[in-house]
């Protein structure tokens, strides 16, 4: 069952790494925010409002006390001093409901150190104003109005210390981008020169940094790329080799043939000839992946030129390009691969229609006949090198079996693809396909 979790995490090893880095951090704030508000802001909150309660139940048992209104207002002008309290008597006046007015945190706290200290009906309202917090309290036949600053009641610590928090993790998240933006780097590197190693360019100027394992996976591409380059270059120079050598034999043979004047060879030098046909396929097979370095082709042009070299056998072929474009190719090699299909295409067919156009992140080209085409369960097979359909319904063109297996080669030496489908011109459609 696939993890639904997993479509919402980072794709990205830069992304990852900062997760995971990023996840412990805001889990740490998380759980020392909750013990600084569970233990520390809670008791400070509280010692606040019990402070402020307490000098409100001293007001009001000093005033309880029959004085004379200039006592009254000494006592109101002590309050003002020394407890910052604005205290106000509404003679004769009476709270009108017995509600608290109290919604948030410190009012709260407010309520329950009056209900601890000052035992008389009140009222709370913190919403009036934004810097007082104001309280009623019901006397025997007054109602003593008192104006509290809130700064008695609020401790600002809990703000600088969730700066301090929000501001040091954002400059920690900072730094550790940077670093492992630096870390990514080398990987990302490794990653596009195995890409590029993989569609046949050049990747000399790629070295290991990074990391230790980052380098180590380098150095082990290099050292893979190497042994790769070596077996082919040693499958080139055996084909090579083999090959040449059998020509010589093969030309003295032909040559002994011409002067046996009397005797009838034509058989034997067709024979001789299929023989030097075969060769010739066996060195374009060997050349397929040598060392012509790939270049910036225009794919159109290069189109152009081998559909005008097949057209000189006498056939028709319609040529269809959208969109000129360049393409990293060898070119001499995909001539060749073009050459063969095309060979292939005027073998069994006699319409021949070749497209290209650009698709998603490279090039279409699209070769169709009218043949007989090719049954689905063989198309894999006819890449294999020497392997032909059924002889009987091929025409007799002397052909080994390489030309799409030296195709196949070609197009996947630079990292694109070959694809045999039905045709809509009722034969074969090959198509090839790039990437820029
Ligand atoms: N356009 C096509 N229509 C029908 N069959 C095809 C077509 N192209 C190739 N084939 C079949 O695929 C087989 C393999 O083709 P391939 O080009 O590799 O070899 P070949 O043409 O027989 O020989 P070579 O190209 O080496 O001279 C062919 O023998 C043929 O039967
Ligand atoms: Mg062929």
């Amino acid at each position: 069952m696939a993890f639904p979790i997993k479509t919402y995490l980072p794709k990205s090893l830069l992304g990852r790494s900062l997760m995971i880095i990023v996840i412990p951090l805001i889990l740490l704030q998380l759980v020392s925010g909750i013990i600084f508000f569970e233990s520390h802001w809670d008791k400070v909150s509280l010692r606040l409002a019990r402070g402020v309660a307490g000098d409100i139940a001293s007001v009001v048992n000093l005033l309880r006390i029959k004085t004379s209104a200039k006592n009254q207002l000494t006592i109101i002008e002590i309050a003002k001093d020394n407890m910052q309290l604005d205290v106000k008597i509404r003679e004769g006046s009476i709270l009108k409901k017995d509600i608290v007015v109290a919604s948030d945190f410190m009012g709260s706290m407010l309520v329950r150190a009056m209900h601890e200290y000052v035992r008389k009906p009140f009222q709370i309202d913190t919403r009036k104003t934004s810097r007082h917090v104001s309280v009623d309290i019901q006397l025997a036949n007054a109602v003593l109005h008192i104006l509290i600053p809130r700064k008695r009641l609020f401790s600002s610590t809990v703000f600088v210390f969730v700066a301090w928090m929000v501001g040091i993790s954002l400059i920690l998240f900072g730094v550790a981008t940077i670093f492992m933006r630096n870390q990514v780097k080398p990987i990302q590197r490794l990653a596009i020169a195995a890409d590029d190693f993989g569609k046949g360019r050049d990747v000399s100027n790629f070295k290991p940094e990074g990391a230790t394992e980052v380098r180590r996976a380098a150095i082990a591409f290099l050292a893979m790329r190497e042994r790769i380059l070596r077996q082919i270059s040693q499958r080139t120079e055996m084909l090579a080799g083999v090959s040449h050598d059998l020509r010589t034999p093969l030309t003295r043979m032909r040559l002994q043939l011409e002067m046996l004047g009397n005797y009838d060879t034509t058989e034997l030098k067709s024979d001789i000839a299929e023989m030097e046909h075969m060769l010739d396929g066996y060195l374009a097979f060997a050349r397929g992946e040598g060392s012509e370095p790939p270049v910036p082709t225009n794919v159109t042009l290069l189109l152009q030129g081998v559909v005008q070299q097949a057209r000189r056998k006498g056939r028709d072929i319609k040529l269809v390009s959208k969109r000129t474009c360049e393409v990293p190719l060898r070119p001499s090699a995909f001539k060749r691969c073009l050459t063969n299909i095309l060979e292939n295409a005027m073998n069994f067919g006699k319409n021949i229609t070749v497209q290209s156009c650009i698709r998603g992140d490279g090039v279409e080209i699209i070769i169709d006949d009218d043949g007989p085409g090719i049954p689905e369960e063989k198309r894999e097979e006819v890449f294999k090198p020497f392997y032909r359909i059924d002889h009987s319904r091929n025409p007799d063109t002397g052909g080994v079996g390489l030309g799409l297996s030296i195709a196949r080669d070609v197009v996947r030496g630079s990292g694109g693809d070959i694809f045999l489908e039905r045709s809509s011109q009722g034969g074969l459609r090959v198509r090839i396909s790039l990437p820029f």
